[in-house]
């Protein structure tokens, strides 16, 4: 398994510098501009999604590749959610790398989440987890999400929803498949509590 995983990082570690030279770099200044239709919902603490109902995910700090691989998600759909991609279906790919690196840095000082499931139980379980987003959710490997400080319902909701298949990815698909619905409510919990994370943005 380890051997396997290990393997697998390299090869996108690779793919991912082939990739990124051909890329210019995000404008911060730019981005903080093209963000302000996205305020509303990701620079408010505490933001609850409508329908479903769940936290919106917390952006500031965030891995700038992992903001871009994401707003391309939405916006081809392969990464389903309708007011994700009305929100990014008018985007370039320029824009994109403008906005996270904007979010990237970006952090907003936060209070810790009130927890409600069991971190200690998630800290023992959370050992796959490690390679790719880091001991404690703060990883440094830019196309991995950082996951300390999310909202915890929300990274429940994901968890499942790579279970489920409603969000498609096949290394997240891999190391979802033997968690149980326990495991998943305890990993969340121990990421969502990890200080030093994910903030919403600091938009003033
Ligand atoms: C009406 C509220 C709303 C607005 C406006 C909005 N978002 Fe979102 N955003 C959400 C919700 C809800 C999710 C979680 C969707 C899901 O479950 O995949 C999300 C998810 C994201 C994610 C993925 C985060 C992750 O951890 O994977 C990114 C990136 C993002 N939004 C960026 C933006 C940008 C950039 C804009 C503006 C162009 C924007 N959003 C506008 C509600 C909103
Ligand atoms: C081999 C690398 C790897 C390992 C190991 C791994 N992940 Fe991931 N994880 C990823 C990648 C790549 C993504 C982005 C996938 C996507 O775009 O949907 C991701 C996304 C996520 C997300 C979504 C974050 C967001 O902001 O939407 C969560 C939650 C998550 N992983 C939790 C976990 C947990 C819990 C474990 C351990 C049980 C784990 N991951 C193990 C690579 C990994």
């Amino acid at each position: 398994m380890m051997q396997s995983v290990r393997r697998l990082l390299i090869a996108i570690g690779i793919s991912a510098v082939l990739a990124g030279g051909a890329q210019a770099a995000g404008d911060p200044d730019a981005g903080k501009v093209k963000f302000t239709t996205c305020t509303g919902c990701h620079a408010i603490p505490g933001y609850t999604n409508a329908y479903p109902n769940y936290h919106v995910p917390r952006l500031g700090g965030q891995h700038p590749d992992y903001i871009v691989a994401a707003l391309n998600g939405y916006q081809t759909g392969e990464r389903q959610h309708p007011t994700m991609h009305a929100n990014a279906f008018s985007l370039s790919e320029q824009d994109m790398r403008d906005i996270a690196a904007f979010v990237a840095g970006a952090r907003a000082s936060a209070a810790p989440l009130p927890i409600r499931g069991d971190a200690v139980a998630g800290k023992a379980k959370s050992g796959s987890c490690a390679a790719c987003h880091g001991a404690d959710g703060n990883g440094n490997i830019p196309i991995y999400p950082r996951l300390a400080g999310q909202h915890e319902d929300y990274l429940r909701r994901v968890l499942a929803d790579y279970q489920s298949g409603m969000r498609k990815n096949p290394i997240m698909k891999g190391m979802v498949a033997t968690l149980s619905a326990q495991d998943v409510a305890d990993l969340a919990a121990y990421f969502a509590s990890q200080p030093n994370g994910l903030t919403v943005v600091k938009s003033d």
